[in-house]
């Protein structure tokens, strides 16, 4: 009998509902054995969980998916969904937004919580419409929804960009993957920051190529973008969110997040080119900057490329004790600190010169955005190609 990789391999714990299997195995006797026997045929073919208590909703998805290019694997219900991931390495979860025991967003949000699955791509299915309802699913961790009547193209187009995401995930080995998931935990605890890393990945990137700088130069400001500020991760709140003037003290322990940043991320290899960013992108072009006082040419130039894209984002997006300046003003802040001796000259001209072009768009708050993110997965596969 031949084997198709578009296989029903398991519905945990609901054997009523077995799809046909075209399997040249032994029947199955547990989802385990199901497991095994897949995982070792199709060890390098992504696997997809299906969640949805309707059949027919999980053969409809299926039958728009292309054969031979998935595993595809079936829960009726998010408990199930949990076992199947909790023992096997799932690559994207698609689960619709009614279900049994909980829905779409919470289950998604309990996925999010979990360090094994948190990376793990999630894509919910909806035939209920509106922003409420967009909103709940992002706010939930996911990363991508559809509306019912589902679209085939739509539906593949998707799940391929899904996974493509989530290889990329998984090329980073996993040390470096809990670096960057302890970075973006960084960020977030800062409500008011949005997209802050993903803007500086894009900025600096833009710069890195106006500048020439080789891929692999780009690929450590990409890095940078989402790791400068790792070291923030044992700084207490009330210091990182004080309002108002810092005391000599407590600058003490903010600087010191360039070093711990350092430090976390020097184990790593595949990270050294960034470590130059981590450590000196607060320094200052006449030396007054932290930790080691460099000046000028001193500065490794990535760290210099951060830093400006660092402060134009922090001056253009609100605060609570900021409106957002608009780009001119910003420009404007940056040349004159470039007056007083702080930031690269040049940098800074250049920088002003590709923000009159216009900068690239990186929505700020919608997680909606599925353009931003399209584009930062294409950025980041142009880099580490
Ligand atoms: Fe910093």
């Amino acid at each position: 009998m031949s084997v198709s990789k578009q296989t029903a391999i398991g519905f945990a714990g609901a054997q009523a509902q077995q799809l046909p299997l075209v399997l040249d195995t032994a029947p199955e006797t547990s989802l385990e054995a199901k497991f095994k026997t897949n995982d070792e045929r199709f060890a390098e073919t992504p696997t997809i969980l299906i969640v949805d208590h309707v059949e027919s909703n999980r053969q409809r998805l299926k039958a728009m998916l292309p054969l031979n290019s998935y595993q595809i694997v079936e829960a009726t219900r998010p408990s199930d969904a949990f076992e199947i991931l909790e023992k096997h390495k799932i690559d994207l979860v698609i689960a619709d937004f009614l279900m049994q025991e909980m829905n779409g967003p919470d289950f998604c949000r309990m996925l999010k919580k979990n360090r094994k699955t948190q990376l793990t791509p999630v894509l919910i299915v909806t035939s209920l419409q509106g922003s409420e309802i967009e909103i709940a699913i992002f706010d939930s961790g996911a990363d991508e929804f559809l509306v019912k009547p589902l679209q085939p193209t739509l539906v593949r187009t998707r799940v391929r960009g899904l996974l493509h995401n989530k290889a990329l995930t998984d090329s980073l080995d996993e040390a470096e993957s809990i670096l960057f998931a302890l970075a973006q935990s960084v960020e977030q605890r800062d409500p008011h920051t949005g997209k802050h890393c993903e803007r500086l990945a894009v900025y600096g990137v833009m710069l890195g190529k106006a500048l020439g700088l080789s891929r692999r130069d780009q690929l450590a400001l990409y890095r940078g973008g989402f790791l400068h500020d790792i070291g923030k991760v044992g700084i207490p709140d009330a210091i990182l969110f004080k309002r108002g003037r810092l005391t000599e003290a407590e600058w003490e322990t903010m600087r010191i997040h360039t070093t711990r940043g350092e430090e976390i991320c020097c184990r790593m290899k595949t990270l050294a080119p960034v470590l130059p960013i981590i450590r000196s992108h607060h320094e200052r072009w006449n030396g007054s900057g932290y930790p080691d006082g460099l000046r000028e040419n001193e500065i490794p130039l990535l760290a210099r490329i951060l830093q400006v894209a660092d402060i134009y984002d922090a001056l253009t997006t609100a605060r609570p004790y900021k409106p957002a300046y608009t780009p001119e003003h910003a420009v404007q802040v940056l040349l004159d600190e470039t007056q007083r001796g702080w930031r690269d000259p040049e940098l800074v001209a250049l920088f002003a010169d590709l923000t009159r072009k216009g900068l690239p768009e990186v929505a700020a708050e919608s997680p909606s955005a599925t353009g931003t993110r399209q584009s930062l997965d294409a950025l980041r596969l142009e880099l580490i190609r």
